[in-house]
């Protein structure tokens, strides 16, 4: 096995990535505790009961809820600025190209392949091979971009609802902006399972794992997961070494 490795992350995005996801986790369970209504129980009261009784009280529970929403909004308004050029920019410019025509290939051979196997994709006409993929693939270019529309979604709904104490009021503005806050932590949330799954479970991609700790990966998983990116630092490294 190939022992050499290529750099990955930066300290900053590895750094944002997992304050992101500490701040999701802490709003999604502080969230579901707020549910207390009896009509809408999503986990059954005793989510809510839990909550309450960590944080003391109601109020004290939506206060938590707020402050880390509204820092999660600050740190990350912070790196928008001050990160544009470096990383925000870069990252958005990756995650929102795509290549219809093989990226839908991709998704459907490797829905295949991960599901039923090598032996299926062969038995429903397709060849084994899985198009090149370039820093990310398309599924986790799809989950970047509906994270990020999401987070946007949330982010503005939370703050209709924030400002609903002090401006609004309970006005159909904030009635809307609860229902679709609801539902856009319902998506993103679908789609986390899905990314977790396949980023700390699924053995093919331990090494990316990893990646979100040390900021590198084996070349070899490199070049076989991600094949277009691989080539790019090796084209990139030649001509250097030439020069
Ligand atoms: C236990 C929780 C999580 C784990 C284990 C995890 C793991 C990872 C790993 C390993 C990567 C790097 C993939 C690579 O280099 O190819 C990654 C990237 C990423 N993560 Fe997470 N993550 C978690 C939570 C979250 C949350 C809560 C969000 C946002 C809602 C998120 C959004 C992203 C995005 C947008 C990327 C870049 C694109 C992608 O790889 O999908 N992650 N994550």
């Amino acid at each position: 096995m190939n022992s050499k490795v290529i750099k990955r992350h930066t300290k900053v995005t590895i750094f944002m990535h997992w304050f992101n996801a500490f701040c999701w986790f802490f709003l999604l369970a502080t969230g579901l505790g707020l549910i207390k209504n009896e009509d809408l129980q999503l986990t059954g009261g005793w989510w809510s009961n839990l909550m309450y009784s960590i944080f003391g009280s109601g109020e004290t529970l939506l206060l938590v809820h707020e402050i880390c929403g509204l820092t999660w909004l600050v740190v990350f308004i912070v790196y928008m600025i001050f990160g544009s050029r470096k990383y925000v920019i870069p990252f958005l410019k990756q995650v929102f190209t795509y290549s219809p025509a093989t990226d839908l290939k991709w998704l459907i051979k490797k829905n295949i392949q991960m599901t039923l196997g090598n032996k299926w994709l062969k038995r429903l006409g397709f060849t084994p091979d899985i198009p090149e993929q370039g820093f990310y693939n398309v599924g986790q270019k799809l989950f970047a971009v509906a994270s990020i529309l999401g987070a946007i979604v949330i982010a503005v709904t939370g703050i209709i609802m924030f400002l609903s104490n002090i401006l609004l009021q309970n006005t159909v503005i904030v009635q809307w902006a609860i229902v679709i806050h609801f539902v856009a932590v319902g998506v993103v949330t679908g789609g986390l399972l899905v990314h977790i799954y396949m980023a700390a479970i699924s053995p093919d991609e331990r090494p990316a794992f990893f990646s979100m700790f040390t900021g590198t990966v084996p070349e070899d998983y490199a070049e076989h997961h991600h094949k277009l990116w691989y080539d790019e630092i090796k084209g990139a490294e030649g001509k250097e070494h030439r020069a």
